[in-house]
């Protein structure tokens, strides 16, 4: 027994001593050019502001994206900006009515840098985004100082606020798939949580059996 036992153990030692040796070979056979940084580059989206190509037209079917959102980014813009009627310029124009309107044109009394004014065109949502995004990167040399909104979501909602305050320009459709989808989810609704427990009165208003629904009160709505 114990001689087959050396017997192995000699056999593992040797073997192990090949397996060193050949690893010490191939080593210097395969020289390991071991990059500096390892892994793949992997080209990072603009996560900042959702998918990098996301449409203004996109953005406003997302949730939450609504005029009422716009009013508080909008609170970005108080310091230079009013937004109603007759509002004064202060820092920027007055913004009544500003989709829409000429570029640089909101605010007839107002002194436009040449950089905006030298634009032409209309306000649009597509333009009025990339200004917003990039004041100085749409128009270098404007006296717009402000820094910009990164987030399509942010853009698309403050546009809708100012369309809101005096401008209606047509809302832009998304009319692809993912569109479609998106309605449809909505139509859907959140639908029942399984499993979620039901409230007693609202279970007991669902059977209804002992409970005529009065004319006066409102029928349970699930509320
Ligand atoms: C630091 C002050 C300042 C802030 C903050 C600011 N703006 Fe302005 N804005 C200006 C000035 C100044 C102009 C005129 C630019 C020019 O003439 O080059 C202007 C111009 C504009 C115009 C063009 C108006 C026209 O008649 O064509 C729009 C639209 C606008 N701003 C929207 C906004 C919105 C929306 C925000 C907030 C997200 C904002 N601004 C934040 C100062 C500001």
């Amino acid at each position: 027994m114990d001689d087959r036992f050396n017997t192995a153990a000699g056999w593992v030692l040797f073997a192990g001593i090949i397996a060193l040796g050949l690893s010490s070979i191939s080593g210097k056979l395969f020289k390991s050019d071991r990059p500096e940084n390892m892994g793949y580059p992997v080209e990072v989206a603009d996560t900042a502001g959702g998918a990098a190509e996301m449409t203004v037209a996109q953005a406003m079917t997302m949730e939450g994206v609504d005029a009422s959102k716009g009013e508080a980014v909008f609170a970005k813009c108080t310091a230079c900006h009013t937004v109603e009627q007759g509002g004064a310029n202060g820092i920027g124009p007055n913004l009544w009515g500003i989709m829409g309107k000429p570029i640089a044109g909101g605010a007839p009394g107002f002194a436009y840098s040449s950089a905006l004014a030298e634009k032409g065109g209309n306000w649009d949502w597509d333009n009025m985004s990339e200004w917003l995004k990039s004041p100085r990167g749409f128009a270098n040399g404007t006296k717009m100082s402000f820094a910009g909104l990164s987030k399509i979501e942010d853009r698309a909602a403050v546009m809708l606020y100012m369309n809101a305050n005096g401008s209606s320009l047509a809302v832009p459709e998304f009319v692809e798939a993912v569109a479609d989808e998106a309605v449809d989810d909505a139509a859907a609704g959140p639908g029942t949580v399984e499993g979620a427990p039901v409230d007693e009165v609202e279970a007991a208003g669902a059977m209804g059996a002992e409970q005529p629904v009065s004319e006066d009160l409102p029928a349970p709505d699930g509320e």
